[in-house]
C-alpha cells in the first residue's frame, strides 16, 4: 500500500485501527511505535494522518487556518444511503458550532459566548456539584460496593451539564443513550445492522435539542449557557445563527457531560491501581487539583481529534497534501518522553502535567476546562474523604468502540462498610 503521496506504507501503520479494542485499553501503548519511530503516518483503514508527537500536535492545533477544525464532528465511517436516509428523516442538520467553526466565525461567536464560562461565573455551580456528589455517594456508602460509573460518575455530571445548559432535566437514561450514539456516529465504526438502531437514536436526539430550544425561546430569560445563546443572538445575530444553536444545543449535552463522565473514572481507575497516590491525595486532599491534571494527562478522556489541512504544509517533516484529514492523538502527545521526563510514570507532583494536549490548544481550547476540573476536584475530594478505604474490584473493562471518547463503560469498586470513617466520626 501506498500514501496519497506516493511513499510506502509500513505494515505497522496499514495495521493501524483505532476502533479496535487495544486502541481503547490504552491508546498511548497503542501508537507507541510511532511516537518513537514513525511520528506521522497515513492510515489506509482510516483513510487520515495520524500524528503522534507532542511538538506536531501543539503546532497543529497553534494553526487553525492551515489545520481547520470543520471536520470535527463529521461523521469518521460513511454510513449506509439507507441510515442516512433514517437521519435525513428527522431533518438531522448537525452543523457548524463552536469546535468545527473556522475564523472569522469562530472567533466571534467565542467572544460573545464566553462569559458564563469565567472563574466568577463558575463558582455558582460549586455549591449543586458538591450537594449532588454527597447525594450520591450516600445512596450507595453502606453498600460496600458500586459501580461508580452507573451510580455516580455518569448521572452527575450530566446533571451539572443541563444546570449549565440551563435544560431542565429531561430522562436522563434516554440522554444517556442519545450520547453514546452520537459517539458512534461520529468517532465510531457502527456495523451495518448498527448503523440504523444507531441513525434513529441521533435523530431523536436532533429533534429533541429542537424542541428543548423552543421552549426555551419562549423564555430565554435566567441562567444557562443556552439560553444566554439566544439572549446574544438578539444582539448579535449574524454571529449567533439558529444552525449555531440547534447544533451546539445537542453537542453541548454531549460536550458538557460525557467528557467529564469518562474522565473522572479514567481519574479514578488510574488513582485506584496506583494505591500510594491514592494514599497520599486521601491524606492530604491539597494534592487533588494537581492530581486531576495529572490523570488528564495519563489517561484523559478525548484521546484524540481532528484536522483538515487546508494547503500543502509538512508536519515532522512528513509532505501533507491540501485536503488532508489528519487524526491527531493527544493520548499520545501527552506520553512523549520529549517533552514529559518519564512520561509513563504517573506522578501527582509533576511540575508540567497541565502541559497536556487533552483540552485541545489554542483558539478552540476546551471553554468548559474549569468546569471540567472543578467536578472532577470536587468527585475526588468527595470520594477520597469517605471512602479512603475503597479499592478496584476484579474486572475487565470495556469501552464503546470510536476515536475519541474514552472511558469504562463499567467502575466496580468495593470496601468495608465497617471502615467507613463517617461511622466512627459521625
Ligand atoms: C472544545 C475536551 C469538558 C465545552 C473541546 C476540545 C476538546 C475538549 C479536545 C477541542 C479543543 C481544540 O480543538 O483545540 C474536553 C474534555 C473535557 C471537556 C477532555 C472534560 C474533561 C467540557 C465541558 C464543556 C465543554 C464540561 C461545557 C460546559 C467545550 C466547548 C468547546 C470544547 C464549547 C469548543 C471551544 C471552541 O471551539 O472554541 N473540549 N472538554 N467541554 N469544549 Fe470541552
Amino acid at each position: 500500500a501506498r500514501s496519497p503521496t506516493g511513499c510506502p506504507v509500513s505494515h505497522r501503520a496499514a495495521a493501524f485501527d483505532p476502533f479496535e479494542d487495544a486502541y481503547q485499553q490504552d491508546p498511548p501503548e497503542y501508537v507507541r511505535w510511532a511516537r518513537e519511530e514513525e511520528p506521522v503516518f497515513f492510515s489506509p483503514k482510516l483513510g487520515y494522518w495520524v500524528v503522534t508527537r507532542y511538538d506536531d500536535i501543539k503546532a497543529v492545533f497553534r494553526d487553525n487556518l492551515t489545520f481547520s477544525p470543520s471536520i470535527a464532528l463529521e461523521k469518521i465511517t460513511p454510513t449506509s444511503e439507507e441510515a442516512n436516509a433514517v437521519l435525513a428523516s428527522y431533518n438531522y442538520a448537525m452543523n457548524r458550532t463552536l469546535v468545527n467553526e473556522d475564523e472569522p466565525a469562530h472567533m466571534a461567536r467565542r467572544r460573545v459566548l464566553m462569559e458564563p464560562f469565567t472563574p466568577e461565573a463558575l463558582k455558582h455551580h460549586e455549591p449543586m456539584v458538591r450537594e449532588l456528589a454527597r447525594a450520591y455517594v450516600d445512596r450507595f456508602i453502606d453498600d460496600g460496593k458500586a459501580d461508580l460509573v452507573d451510580q455516580m460518575l455518569w448521572e452527575v455530571p450530566l446533571t451539572v451539564a443541563l444546570h449549565f445548559l440551563g435544560v431542565p432535566e429531561e430522562d436522563m437514561d434516554m440522554l444517556r443513550q442519545y450520547s453514546i450514539a452520537h459517539t458512534v456516529n461520529t468517532w465510531g465504526r457502527p456495523r451495518p445492522e448498527e448503523q440504523l438502531k444507531v441513525a434513529h437514536a441521533v435523530g431523536n436526539f436532533w429533534q429533541l435539542a429542537g424542541k428543548i430550544l423552543d421552549k426555551m425561546r419562549q423564555d430565554p430569560s435566567g441562567p444557562g449557557w443556552m439560553k444566554y445563546g439566544i439572549r446574544k443572538q438578539a444582539e448579535y445575530p449574524e454571529v449567533v445563527t439558529d444552525s449555531y444553536l440547534h447544533s451546539m444545543m445537542m453537542a453541548g449535552i454531549v460536550a458538557a457531560h460525557e467528557t467529564t463522565a469518562n474522565a473522572t473514572a479514567n481519574a479514578l481507575k488510574l488513582l485506584l491501581q496506583h494505591p500510594t497516590a491514592w494514599r497520599e491525595i486521601c491524606e492530604d486532599p491539597s494534592l487533588i487539583p494537581n492530581a486531576v491534571e495529572e490523570c488528564l494527562r495519563h489517561n484523559g478522556s478525548v484521546p484524540a481529534w481532528r484536522r483538515l489541512a487546508t494547503k500543502d504544509v509538512q508536519i515532522g517533516g512528513i509532505d501533507i497534501p491540501a485536503g488532508s484529514k489528519l487524526l491527531i492523538v493527544m493520548a499520545s502527545a501527552n506520553h512523549d518522553q520529549r517533552h514529559f521526563d518519564d512520561a509513563d510514570m504517573l506522578d501527582i507532583r509533576r511540575a508540567n502535567s497541565s502541559d497536556h494536549l487533552t483540552f485541545g490548544y489554542g483558539a478552540h481550547q476546551c471553554m468548559g476546562k474549569n468546569l471540567a476540573r472543578m467536578e472532577m476536584q470536587i468527585f475526588l475530594e468527595e470520594l477520597t474523604r469517605r471512602l479512603p478505604h475503597m479499592r478496584l474490584c476484579e474486572q475487565s473493562f470495556t469501552y464503546v468502540p470510536n476515536t475519541s471518547f474514552r472511558g469504562p463503560e463499567h467502575l466496580l469498586v468495593e470496601w468495608d462498610p465497617a471502615q467507613n470513617p463517617e461511622r466512627a466520626n459521625p
